[in-house]
């Protein structure tokens, strides 16, 4: 169905729903906790309920289609009815529903998913990737890569070796070890993180931190000069590893500046520290090439992935780690006896055969190709606003993007309250039929990456109508 613009509620209920007691939103109100969510404000304006997909659509309980142009959260690649997905579960779920893989078990779907991801990323690195572990979420994969990078320092007899470096405005997850490698003040609030011995630099966002005069080169320059004199003043022997997205997701979509990565690898030889890149959001296509690393030319020793790795249909994360960090952890399990570390539902047997097929199909329908297309006419529909007064800047790189919201282009300042503006036009592009993101007040857009060139034009022209009713609705 084209695309279809609905002004017609403030918040996300209706009247019906806000006057049937026992309707979904009702008792969602009642009865669920929501993530990233203010529960206090949820009671008034409830939730929007999702009850279907079809493509890059999701449809409400009352059949009002959204285009989701956030894949969900970053992650439905293949968007919502991909129904070889669908079979491919429904034979394993037949075949073997679950099973683990402690104590020296294992199933084909585990052992084929570690192969092809140790395959495909091992091009990356030099010497190659040695081992992959299953996880449930990116979260959970962030905390293992800290433990195996913990395990190895006291296998090599380094224990003062442990502390961690970050960045702000990182996403790495909520657990309380991966909340504090993310370096976002909301995560952090209230739940007396970050934990000590994580340490966050600062992030790499030019436009918003570039100093006046400075050119990006000279702004990555900085950063890595800031990076080696934080090791130098905390003691090189002290730290064990660096973390970083290739590109910032949750963040607000920062790309890093030219030779940017460059030069922060270089700072990390010099000190014998290991580089975890988080694929959480890039792996698998998202930014033009298959793996963030590809794009930014990044080598890293530990990559962590998750969502598109399944099209999010299954939870599954998973870290692959070269033969630099898995050699000592290998040997350490041999002194100990066991590898105490594992989860039960690690390596699914349903969620790596959804992960198998998920990866067959960005292959076979070379829809990586497809990111390169249909990003571009997004990022140039985009970039072609930038002249709209409350555009301040337009960034992106394949098919992810982000509009930082202002309402003085000079100052680039939004409104007094930080997020508000950002939040007035994510509502108006949610009434106009299209699902994105504010984080802070930039509007991030990460469609599936099955998206058509049509619908790239139907979330832009929503976009151009979203900015026109705030700025008339601001007065400006
Ligand atoms: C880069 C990155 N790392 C880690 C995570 C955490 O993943 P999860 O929500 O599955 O725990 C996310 C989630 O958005 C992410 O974007």
């Amino acid at each position: 169905m084209a695309f279809a613009p609905h002004f017609k509620h403030e918040g996300c209920m209706t009247q019906t729903t806000l006057t049937a007691p026992n309707s979904a939103e009702a008792r969602d109100i009642r009865f669920h906790l929501h993530g990233y969510t203010n529960a206090r404000l949820h009671e008034t304006i409830g939730p929007l309920v999702i009850e279907r997909g079809d493509g890059v659509y999701v449809i409400d309980g009352e059949g009002r289609r959204y285009i989701e142009a956030m894949a969900g959260l970053w992650s439905a690649g293949l968007g919502f009815s991909e129904q070889r997905l669908v079979a491919a579960a429904t034979e394993q779920m037949n075949k073997l529903p679950f099973y683990h893989t402690f104590t020296h078990k294992s199933h084909n779907p585990a052992i084929d998913l570690a192969e092809k991801l140790v395959t495909m990323m091992s091009p990356l690195t030099p010497g190659g990737m040695s081992k992959a572990f299953f996880c449930n979420s990116g979260s959970e994969a962030n905390d293992t890569a800290i433990k195996l990078v913990w395990y190895r320092s006291n296998a090599l007899g380094k224990p003062e070796k442990k502390k961690l470096i970050s960045r702000q405005r990182a996403y790495h997850g909520i657990t309380l070890a991966s909340a504090s490698l993310t370096g976002l003040p909301n995560n952090h609030r209230s739940f007396d993180l970050p934990m000590a011995g994580v340490l966050h630099v600062g992030s790499p966002h030019f436009w918003r931190e570039g100093l006046p005069g400075e050119t990006e080169e000279q702004f990555a320059t900085r950063r890595a000069e800031e990076l080696d004199a934080l090791i130098q003043a905390e003691g090189p022997d002290t730290i064990a590893a660096f973390w970083g997205e290739p590109l910032m997701g949750a963040g607000g979509v920062i790309v890093p500046p030219a030779t940017y990565w460059e030069k922060i690898q270089a700072v990390l030889a010099k000190y014998d520290i290991l580089l975890v890149a988080d694929e959480v959001i890039c792996g698998f296509g998202r930014t033009g090439n298959m793996f963030g690393c590809e794009t930014f030319g990044i080598q890293p020793d530990i990559m962590v992935v998750s969502k598109q790795l399944s099209s999010s249909y299954m939870p599954i994360a998973a870290l692959v780690a070269n033969e630099r960090v898995m050699g000592p952890v290998l040997d350490e399990t041999g002194r100990i006896g066991t590898f105490g570390h594992g989860f039960t539902a690690g390596g699914h047997p349903v969620a790596t055969a959804v992960a198998l097929e998920t990866l067959r199909i960005i292959e076979a329908d070379d829809l990586v190709a497809n990111v390169r297309v249909q990003g571009a006419r997004l990022r140039a529909g985009l970039a072609a606003l930038a002249d709209h007064p409350l555009v301040g800047e337009v960034r992106g790189v394949g098919m992810i993007a982000a509009v930082e919201m202002v309402t003085d282009k000079a100052t680039k300042r939004a409104l007094d309250t930080p997020g508000a503006l950002g939040t007035l036009v994510n509502k108006a592009l949610q009434d106009g039929g299209i699902i994105c993101r504010a984080a802070g007040d930039a509007i991030a857009f990460c469609p599936p990456m099955i998206v058509t060139g049509e619908q790239i034009d139907a979330i832009l022209a929503a976009f151009a109508v979203a900015l026109d009713r705030v700025a008339a609705d601001l007065g400006l």
